[in-house]
């Protein structure tokens, strides 16, 4: 079975084949250039770019994939939630080619696609698990019971954690989007601390932030405080900043959201009893959140994909597809597009809407 997969939630267009589960190709053009000049996502702008990207990307897509659109046995594309001009973007697209060549459109939504994403690379993932899924847009804990069979154990009551990764970063001037950034300077920072640790000076220290919701029992996150804090820092510290000072407070502002979503994590499947945990989106890039994780390898198998399935991308959206086709699960033609997480029920057995 040979599928599309269409992703364009927001500042990606992301389009895969795949067949019989097998990414065959994965092509993803990025609007990051663009819009980091204005310190965030322009949505009109996301939209329009992401219109003119999707017809040569698919084209591309077939050729690398060595196929015909006819050799299509479905089209699965992204339906919401994200920037709803982007997403009618992909949504439409689909549609007409699922018209046009008389194939199934499977709807699949954005977060669910994520969540099943580890699959993709590695085969001896299975269910139950818990899945984490950090993303610019959302934080949200599940137990993942099957293809059609999700039950949501917490979410973030505020912010995503990525969101708050963006706007630190934006306080701090160190660019869009701001993962990277504040994932990078953590990074030399730890090398830094083994050359202090040789020259017997003391490394950069982080600035201790608060962790929120840490009651036992309680799986929802939230951000905005931690948010609060790190601006606030940030004000009192005034304008003219050493680099040194900006490296303390982003290491800090990473030990806060990386020490909750891994405690709350863990937490919940000790609690569910489950051996399998695996995290993807956009954060889950990220090299101490993964170490982090890591570290409970001897009491839990942990499934973190590649950076690169970790952020938006179309393989997982084409494999999420290729499940539900299996299963004979396919959408109208007028599936609507959405653009926030309420049309998804907690516990959803139709993973498209
Ligand atoms: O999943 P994704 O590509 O798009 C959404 O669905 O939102 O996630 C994008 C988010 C951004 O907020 C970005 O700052 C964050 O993921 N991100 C990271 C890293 N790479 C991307 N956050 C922390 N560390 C990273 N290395
Ligand atoms: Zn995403």
């Amino acid at each position: 079975m040979i599928l599309l997969g269409i992703e364009t939630s927001c500042d990606e267009t992301g389009v895969a084949v795949i067949r019989d589960g097998k990414v065959l190709t994965d092509l993803v053009s990025s609007q990051i250039d663009f819009h980091s000049i204005y310190g965030g996502v322009v949505p009109e702008f996301a939209s329009r770019i992401q219109l003119e990207v999707i017809g040569s990307l698919t084209q591309q897509a077939c050729t690398d994939a060595g196929i015909q659109l006819t050799d299509l046995d479905g089209i699965a594309v992204t339906v919401g939630p994200g920037l709803i001009g982007s997403v009618l973007v992909g949504v439409n697209f689909a549609k007409g080619l699922a018209y046009a060549l008389d194939k199934p459109l499977i709807g699949v939504a954005h977060v669910r696609a994520h969540l099943f994403s580890p699959f993709i690379e590695f085969d001896q993932l299975s269910f139950p698990y818990i899945g984490l899924i950090v993303s610019g847009g959302h934080t949200e804990l599940y137990t993942v019971n099957s293809f059609t069979d999700v039950v949501l154990n917490g979410k973030t009551i505020d912010d995503a954690a990525g969101e708050a990764y963006d706007k630190i970063a934006g306080a701090l001037d160190l660019g869009y989007p701001g993962g990277p950034f504040i994932d990078r300077i953590a990074k030399e920072a730890r090398v830094d601390k083994e050359a202090y640790a040789v020259k017997s000076r003391k490394p950069p220290d982080a600035v201790k932030f608060p962790m929120a919701m840490m009651k036992r029992g309680n799986y929802n996150f939230s951000f905005s405080g931690l948010k609060t804090a790190v601006t606030r820092h940030i004000k009192e510290r005034g304008p003219h900043m050493t680099q040194r000072t900006i490296s303390s407070i982003a290491i800090g502002f990473q030990d806060a959201v990386t020490g909750v979503l891994v405690r709350k994590t863990i937490a919940l499947a000790r609690y569910k009893h489950m051996k399998r945990i695996a995290v993807s989106g956009g954060v889950a890039a990220n090299a101490q959140l993964r170490e982090m994780f890591m570290t409970y390898r001897d009491e839990f198998e942990i499934y973190i994909p590649s950076v690169r399935l970790c952020t938006d991308n179309g393989s997982m959206v084409s494999f999420l597809g290729y499940q539900l086709l299996k299963l004979g699960i396919k959408s109208d033609i007028d599936i609507e597009a959405y653009a926030n997480n309420t049309h998804i029920p907690q516990r959803a057995r139709t993973p498209a809407a």
